[in-house]
């Protein structure tokens, strides 16, 4: 039986340690296609699920890692498009911080021109999620203003980056000076939450209009705060509530504006509805890192024997972009 590298979360829950173990390599089943990694990004839904928050939807693979990069090993049956010793990134329901990962078809990306196979981890859990909040989800338009929240985390660097090449003003919220600096240099109006009042800056920097979409990973007391910093006809999308789920919240100025307040997420999506964000990257977003205009932003790369110092990385809040694991 051939056999390959992985990690393992043991003792889950708050004192969770992650292992590297020798596990059987997975095959490509049908509509599948084999990734020999190179690299996996690390997200924060890792942390939760170690951490026993954040079980994986039914079906997908108990295994830790929701993105990789690197070359085609075996194609599956009845898989077209790519061939085996492509150079490919991939989201994936679980199963990437190992040596080889089995990924859908439907969400294997050839990488774009000039990004290499390790900064290729850094592309798909944030460009799906951005794109398919900003675009499907909150109906991003052309000329609109943006609020990002997590301005300077893997999914906030994205988002900057894709909003400020799209040409639409971008303000993004951050903890540090040293942050807000990293989100001025992707190109957002960068506000330091812990110093300034994200409702009254972005109201002052829109001559009173307010935001018209608000990407948001906070919750809690920003729900209201966000309503406030909203334009007419806002749209507000939530991919997490790090500040809590549950708040008290005053409605009026969603009444009043006739704001549209969302939460969505990703991973639980069928093949389908992933593929059919999969071929909007590559049409709308691929193209834009081609030229330049969108680059990976990547805070650290470790060995996938030290899976934990990477989570440890996370878990302390420092970064800035995306944290990875080089298999
Ligand atoms: N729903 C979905 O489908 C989906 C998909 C992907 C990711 N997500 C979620 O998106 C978030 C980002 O993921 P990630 O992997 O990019 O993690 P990450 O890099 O660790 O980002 C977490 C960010 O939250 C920021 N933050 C915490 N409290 C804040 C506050 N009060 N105001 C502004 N920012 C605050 C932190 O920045 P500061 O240090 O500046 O506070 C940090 O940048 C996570 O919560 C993740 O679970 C959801």
């Amino acid at each position: 039986m051939p056999t390959m590298a992985a990690i393992a979360v043991e003792y889950p829950g708050p004192a969770y340690a992650l292992t590297l173990r020798k596990i059987e390599k997975p095959r490509a089943g049908a509509g599948e296609i084999l990734i020999k990694v190179a690299a996996a990004g690390v997200n924060r839904a890792d942390l939760l699920q170690a951490m026993g928050l954040y079980p994986p939807p039914p079906g997908a693979p108990l295994m830790l890692g929701l993105e990789v990069a690197g070359e085609i090993a075996e194609l599956g049956d009845g898989v077209v498009r790519h061939k085996v010793g492509d150079k490919v990134c991939a989201l994936l329901a679980g199963g990437g911080y190992a040596q080889y990962a089995a990924a859908p078809a439907a969400c294997v990306l050839a990488l774009p021109k000039g990004v290499g196979l390790i900064e290729g981890a850094a592309l798909p859990e944030a460009y799906f999620t951005v794109w398919t909040n900003l675009i499907d989800t909150a109906r991003l338009k052309p000329g609109e203003s943006v609020l990002i929240h997590g301005g300077s985390s893997g999914i906030g660097t994205a988002a900057i980056q894709l909003c400020a090449a799209r040409g639409q003003t971008v303000f993004a919220t951050a903890g540090s000076v040293v942050k807000c600096a990293a989100c001025r240099s992707l190109g957002a109006h960068a506000i330091n939450y812990r110093t300034e009042d994200f409702v009254q800056t972005v109201l002052e920097a829109t001559g009173g209009k307010g935001a018209d979409v608000i990407l948001d990973m906070v919750g809690g007391d920003y729900i209201e705060r966000n309503f406030h910093a909203a334009a007419l006809g806002g749209r507000i999308v939530n991919i997490a509530f790090q500040s809590g789920m549950r708040a008290t919240v005053n409605f009026t100025p969603m009444l009043r504006k006739r704001l549209t307040f969302s939460a969505t997420t990703l991973r639980p999506r069928t093949n389908a509805e992933k593929g059919a964000i999969r071929d909007a990257l590559l049409r709308d977003v691929w193209p834009l890192i081609e030229a330049g205009k969108i680059k990976p932003v990547i805070d650290s790369a470790f060995p996938l024997a030290d899976a934990g110092a990477a989570h440890a990385r996370m878990a302390g809040g420092e970064h800035i972009g995306k944290i990875l694991l080089l298999s």
